[in-house]
């Protein structure tokens, strides 16, 4: 099933609430919230008090992307204030079995992140113990940048290994996802787009979900 789950960081943080309402108004089923610590990422957004309170102002499950140095000491903690989903870079957790179970105990799915440049192979010892990857189509820590094209084919191959493997792993894409590409990007296999710009960088947030909802059924 395809999900659309706006980024708030291109949102206006004054009128959060009502951008996260119009959001969904247009089809938006999930929330996505980057959580970044300016030392995993060149930049700083927002911690455990705002997703404390967006889970008191939306219906909608909060995905917590966690773009931190030391997400085990955190994960646990992002799932007690609210968050549904609890993803971690794959490339700053040495003990990230442990981490995911965490996220799990606390009801929250597990999430697995994946930079642009890290292979997919770093994933084999853990795919077992994720309910999805996020494959960053961009290098994180800003919104509006530019969508790194070889994702869709990295986006097929992991599609491709978690059927092979018969797992029940979703894969989510995070990065210039807009209209003009989401189509391409689910026909690869990934079935939750992450989407700041093309949804909060228009006056009308809930005719750009829309769009994408309707970009992403066409068949390409
Ligand atoms: C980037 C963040 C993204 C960002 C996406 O580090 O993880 O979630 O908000 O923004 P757009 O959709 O503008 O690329
Ligand atoms: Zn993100």
């Amino acid at each position: 099933m395809i999900e659309i789950a706006p980024s708030i960081l291109s949102a206006d943080f004054t009128r959060l609430g009502e951008q996260i309402a119009a959001a969904e108004r247009g089809g938006a089923s999930i929330i996505h919230v980057d959580v970044m610590d300016g030392h995993f990422v060149p930049n700083i957004t927002l911690g455990l008090p705002v997703v404390r309170s967006l889970a008191r102002a939306t219906r909608l499950p909060l995905d917590t992307h966690l773009m931190i140095s030391e997400p085990g000491r955190y994960a646990e903690q992002f799932a007690e204030a609210g968050a549904h989903m609890v993803s971690v870079h794959i490339e700053v957790d040495q003990h990230i079995h442990r981490t995911l179970a965490s996220i799990r105990k606390r009801g929250a799915q597990a999430g697995v992140v994946i930079n642009p440049a890290t292979s997919l192979s770093a994933l084999d010892e853990v795919l077992n113990f994720a309910d999805y990857v996020l494959v960053m189509s961009v290098n994180p820590g800003f919104g509006g940048q530019e969508f790194i094209p070889t994702s869709v084919e990295k986006i097929r191959r992991l599609s491709r290994t978690i059927r092979e493997r018969n797992l029940d792993v979703r894969i989510e894409v995070d990065g210039g996802i807009g209209p003009d590409n989401i189509a391409q990007v689910a026909a690869a296999g990934a079935e939750i787009f992450v989407a700041g710009t093309a949804v909060f960088g228009h006056d009308d947030p809930a005719a750009a979900t829309r769009d994408l909802l309707n970009a992403a059924a066409q068949l390409v």
